[in-house]
């Protein structure tokens, strides 16, 4: 039993990593001229502040459509482009964001070995 739970969280720790490789990629081509991710600032919030504050699903709605939610992120106005992204690349962007915290991958291990 404890083996079968080891295998499952392997394998959910793999495929995360996954996901995160490829939004690194996704991070480096498209974010990185305005956002830091080791708090080195630029026109965007630096991504290990965004990774605490936000959900995996806002940073993709904000990814996906940023002139439709800055309001309600608290911002008066809107200098982020609309980037010409595909869901997946979202997906993969959100997850990487969403990598930068250990505490955060920790509690999403927790909830999903329930
Ligand atoms: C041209 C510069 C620029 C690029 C490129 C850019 N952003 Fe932004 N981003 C901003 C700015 C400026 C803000 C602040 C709000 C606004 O102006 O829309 C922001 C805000 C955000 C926020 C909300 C942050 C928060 O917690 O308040 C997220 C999430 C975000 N960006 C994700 C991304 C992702 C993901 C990419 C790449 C796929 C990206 N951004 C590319 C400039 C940029």
């Amino acid at each position: 039993m404890k083996f079968i739970i080891m295998s499952i969280s392997l394998l959910f720790a793999v495929s995360m990593y996954a996901d995160a490789k490829r939004g690194e990629a996704v991070y480096k081509a498209n974010c990185a001229q305005c956002h830091s991710i080791h708090m080195t600032g630029g026109l965007g919030r630096d991504f290990n502040l965004v990774s605490y504050t936000r959900t995996k699903q806002q940073i993709m709605e904000y990814a996906e459509d940023p002139s439709s939610h800055y309001r309600e992120f608290g911002y008066n106005a809107n200098a982020m482009p609309t980037l010409p992204l595909t869901g997946d690349e979202i997906e993969d962007v959100a997850d990487f964001i969403s990598s930068l915290q250990p505490f955060k991958k920790w509690m999403a291990k927790k909830k999903s070995s329930k």
